[in-house]
């Protein structure tokens, strides 16, 4: 009988011996609807080779993989290509069974692996450019500082022509699957695209540099695994070619609407406002806070042109749940966005002003002023909404190619 964990063979001499977390629903601060995986490849060489390492609550499940093909004290060599806990959160335990020769990885994850473990595990450095023999094949180092940590790198198997780029072309999917070509194009491009928005867009610009560097290299690639979701062996060039059109960030006619309310007064000017973008001729995506998450405004603002924010004052203040969105659509650098603050207020009001000085702070080019109502909108003040989404709409139309 088949042991509960199989490793799955993904090319001649390479198996996928990672974990499959169902039930996460929110990978820090993400939402994760469909869970996700946790990849770690295996490598049948003369070396046997371990590429990262899984969350650390899912370390049996790992050893169970490796143990359905090899014994685990046959790896010689673990390759950390990126230090976050999800793919090293078990590689001390790892490392303590399987006693491997060496343990690498570049050389800030050098100092990032010191850090996390304290010195329990000692970890060598390979360079950008740096090639491992590993007996009767080799492995290949490629520096990718910044996507999306400091130490990130891929490493290259020429033998099968795998390239295993950790985090970067995955996405957070729970699936029985683990080839791309066995899953919904659709299902694959909304959760990469999410990925992206919430993961990589800071580093786009790297992105950019990155997909122009792997051209120049000219690797031959029959497999692409990253270390969550599917492992792409039909479909890289569509997923690279996703990453070209998103790391550019173009505007397009889609407007994501986000806002909160208290009394529906700002909702009400939130539709009026879609209203006139959809009669503008742009396509409006709403998010009401506290039925949206983060997450999700994040991976709509991914190919949108505009980002037009709405809050009520609350004690002086804009609405806390649009002071976090604010805060994490900042720290995710996007560009290329026009918008406008919007919201009703009692009698202070100092929230849309606030929202507004955030919008230019994150560089959104605003094209109103901000648009204030007292209290509750009349058919006037909806009005005005309305032409703010037509104006938004009209000069989205001028940008987009
Ligand atoms: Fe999947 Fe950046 O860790």
């Amino acid at each position: 009988m088949p042991g509960p964990f199989r490793a799955v063979k993904i090319s001649e001499h390479v198996y996928w011996v990672g974990a499959i977390d169902w039930s996460t629903r929110d990978f820090h601060g993400y939402s994760t609807p469909r869970g996700t995986t946790y990849n770690a490849y295996l490598i049948l060489a003369d070396t046997v080779t371990l590429v990262d390492t899984v969350k650390a609550q899912y370390r049996d499940e790992l050893m169970y993989r490796i143990a359905s093909v090899i014994d685990p004290s046959e790896i010689s060599l673990i390759v950390s290509n990126h230090a976050e806990q999800d793919h090293t959160g078990s590689l001390v335990s790892v490392a303590r069974a399987v006693r491997p020769d060496r343990i690498v990885a570049s050389p800030m994850g050098v100092k990032v692996l010191a850090r996390h473990t304290h010195g329990a595990i000692e970890v060598d450095p390979v360079k950008d450019g740096e090639t491992l023999s590993l007996g009767n094949m080799d492995l290949s180092f490629i520096e990718t500082r910044m996507l999306h940590w400091p130490d990130s790198m891929f490493c290259y198997l020429r033998a099968d022509e795998v390239l295993f780029t950790q985090d970067a072309f995955g996405m957070h999917l729970a699936s029985s699957e683990r080839f791309d070509d066995e899953l919904d194009p659709a299902l694959l491009e909304s959760e990469a695209s999410k990925y992206f928005a919430n993961i990589l867009l800071p580093y786009s610009k790297l992105i950019g540099k990155l997909i122009g560097r792997m051209g120049g290299l000219g690797l031959s690639l029959k497999t692409v695994a990253p270390d969550h979701g599917p492992i792409w062996r039909t479909r890289f060039d569509w997923i690279a070619g996703l990453y070209d059109r998103w790391w550019k960030q173009e505007p397009t006619l889609k407007a994501v609407v986000t806002y909160d309310t208290m009394w529906q007064s700002t909702a009400l000017m939130a539709r009026a406002i879609a209203g006139g973008l959809a009669a503008g001729g742009a396509s409006p995506q709403l998010h009401q806070l506290r039925a949206s998450h983060r997450s999700d405004v994040a991976a709509d603002i991914l190919e949108s042109g505009a980002f037009i924010v709405g809050s009520p004052t609350i004690n002086n203040q804009m609405f806390p749940s649009v002071a976090d969105i604010l805060c994490y659509i900042n720290g995710l650098r996007p560009t290329n966005l026009i918008g406008a603050a919007f919201g009703s207020y009692g009698w202070s009001g100092e929230g849309v002003a606030m929202v507004n000085d955030a919008l230019k702070e994150m560089k959104v080019e605003l094209i109103s002023e901000p648009l204030r109502v007292q209290f509750v909108p009349d058919e006037e003040d909806l009005a005005g909404a309305w032409a703010l989404g037509e104006t938004i709409a009209a000069e989205l139309k001028t940008r987009v190619g």
